[in-house]
């Protein structure tokens, strides 16, 4: 099929370059003639493991181009994707769909034959009758089908999560589109990926639902692990104990310090102001909300306790900044509040992140970037890792150990075990361990003397 995608953002690059590789022809259009030009020369503007490859293997083909010209794009067009940014509106955190809006606008004067108009953007439920709306306005001719088609792509992996989907997501209003959006997505299906068709309101809600479900799970994790800090039992056992169970899952039950990126927050946002605008409010998106917020402040005064009551005058090494890791994103990183609490305390920063330094940099403009983990840690008081890249999985603690002034670990990932840690001849400070961790029994040990050891001693 013939394919437009109109935003060569994140999702617009990633759902293009994804869809000329099942085969389709793609052309993705936006209106910044830089972005555009440098993505002609195989420049990407965003950071996505595989994505540079995939462009220019596509594009090599001839399945994948690019133009700034949006009205030939659309003509030619089976299906066009709106893949434009929705960010919080600041007044009152609700999505904003301004670019939704203008976007469906300039493609209707551009429609000819039968045509898709599917939203990949997260939008609130309702918007797709908007752009219908808007569409059938201007043209009240024009054949065409608004379909929702909403996105779950991590990144980081958002090259295997649109390959090789857990679900495909569709809501449609005519059974023609469905048919479609069904032959579109056939080269996934036929290997196996679940096809959810519904209608457009439930489709755009699917996708506000799930993230904030995903994100209630972390939040759910990151209490349980406050818990355990104070009976002494261990949440990555406690997590792999649910986990386990097929009801439950095992994804997204890592405690750490709260959840960021660029979906989660504002999504969560979005859905709570819908709902609240219906009547209908979702107390427990708004605690898990309200709780992720707080979390950074405990994080600080963990830090705090961990180096002895007062991080005045010492200086904290920071092992990674963005969000998560495989990305260079910042948003709604919690690096963001973290640092600068701990600066106004009186500590002196110095921070490495293997791909979100210079993302970072403006951001935190009281931090110094150091150019690897070790320079980072040379001479400091304490390294605090807040992002598990697998850079520094791999580190030699004990080489770590010897650079550092004090060899103070607080680990806000859990990356690492305990018992290696102190081994090394750190003192390593965990999430939802207690800070004695590393003197109970490894992984594997038959658990039922570990939790009675930290009461016993209270
Ligand atoms: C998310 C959704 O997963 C994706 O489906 C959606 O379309 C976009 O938003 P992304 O923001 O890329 O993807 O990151 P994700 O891997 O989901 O992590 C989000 C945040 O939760 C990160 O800050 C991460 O560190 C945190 N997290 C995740 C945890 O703290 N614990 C976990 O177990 C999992």
């Amino acid at each position: 099929m013939r394919i437009t995608i109109v935003g060569a953002g994140y999702v617009g690059l990633v759902t293009g370059a994804c869809l000329a590789e099942t085969g389709h022809e793609v052309v993705i259009v936006d209106r910044d003639a830089e972005r555009i030009g440098g993505l002609k020369i195989g420049r990407m503007p965003i950071y996505e493991a595989g994505l540079e490859r995939l462009v220019s293997n596509t594009a090599g083909a001839g399945r994948l181009s690019f133009t700034t010209d949006l009205a030939p794009a659309v003509a030619d067009a089976d299906a066009v994707f709106i893949c434009v940014g929705t960010p919080p509106r600041p007044a009152d955190g609700h999505a904003d769909i301004s670019g939704v809006h203008a976007v469906a606008g300039e493609i209707a004067t551009a429609l000819c034959a039968f045509t898709l108009v599917v939203t990949k953007s997260t939008v609130p439920v309702g918007t797709g009758d908007e752009v219908e709306a808007i569409i059938r306005a201007r043209r009240p001719d024009a054949d065409f089908a608004v379909v929702s088609n909403p996105e779950f792509l991590r990144e980081g992996v958002a090259i295997a999560d649109f390959l090789a989907p857990d679900r495909i997501v569709v809501g449609v209003e005519e059974e023609r589109a469905g048919a479609l959006m069904a032959a579109l997505y056939a080269p996934l299906t036929a290997k196996g990926a679940p096809l959810v068709v519904t209608n457009r309101r439930t489709a755009e809600l699917i996708k506000y639902a799930a993230n904030s479900f995903l994100a209630l799970k972390i939040t759910y994790i990151n209490e349980i692990a406050n818990l355990c800090e104070e009976v002494g039992a261990d949440v990555v056992d406690v997590s792999r104990g649910i986990g386990l169970d097929s009801r439950i899952g095992a994804k997204f039950l890592k405690a750490g310090p709260g959840f960021g990126g660029s979906c989660f927050p504002k999504d969560m946002l979005a859905l709570m102001k819908t709902a609240q605008d219906h009547g209908v409010p979702l107390r427990s998106v708004e605690t898990a909300v309200a709780v992720n917020d707080a979390r950074k402040g405990e994080m600080v005064r963990k830090i705090v306790r961990a180096a002895g009551g007062s991080v005045a005058g010492k200086t904290l090494a920071v092992l990674g900044l963005t969000f998560k890791p495989d990305t260079d994103d910042m948003r709604s990183a919690a690096s963001l509040v973290i640092l600068p609490r701990l600066i106004k305390a009186g500590a002196v920063i110095r921070a490495y992140d293997p791909a979100g330094m210079a993302n970072a940099a403006p951001l935190l403009p009281d931090v110094a970037m150091a150019t690897s983990a070790f320079s980072a840690c040379e001479g400091a008081d304490a390294a605090v890792l807040i992002t598990e890249w697998d850079e520094f999985a791999r580190l030699d603690l004990s080489q770590l150990a010897g650079v550092m002034k004090t060899p103070l670990l607080i680990d806000l990932r859990n990356l690492f075990d305990p018992a290696i840690a102190a081994r090394a001849g750190l003192r390593y400070v965990s999430i939802g361990r207690g800070d004695d961790a590393a003197g109970l029994p490894p992984a594997g040990f038959e658990t039922a003397a570990r939790s009675p050891r930290r009461l016993a001693l209270s």
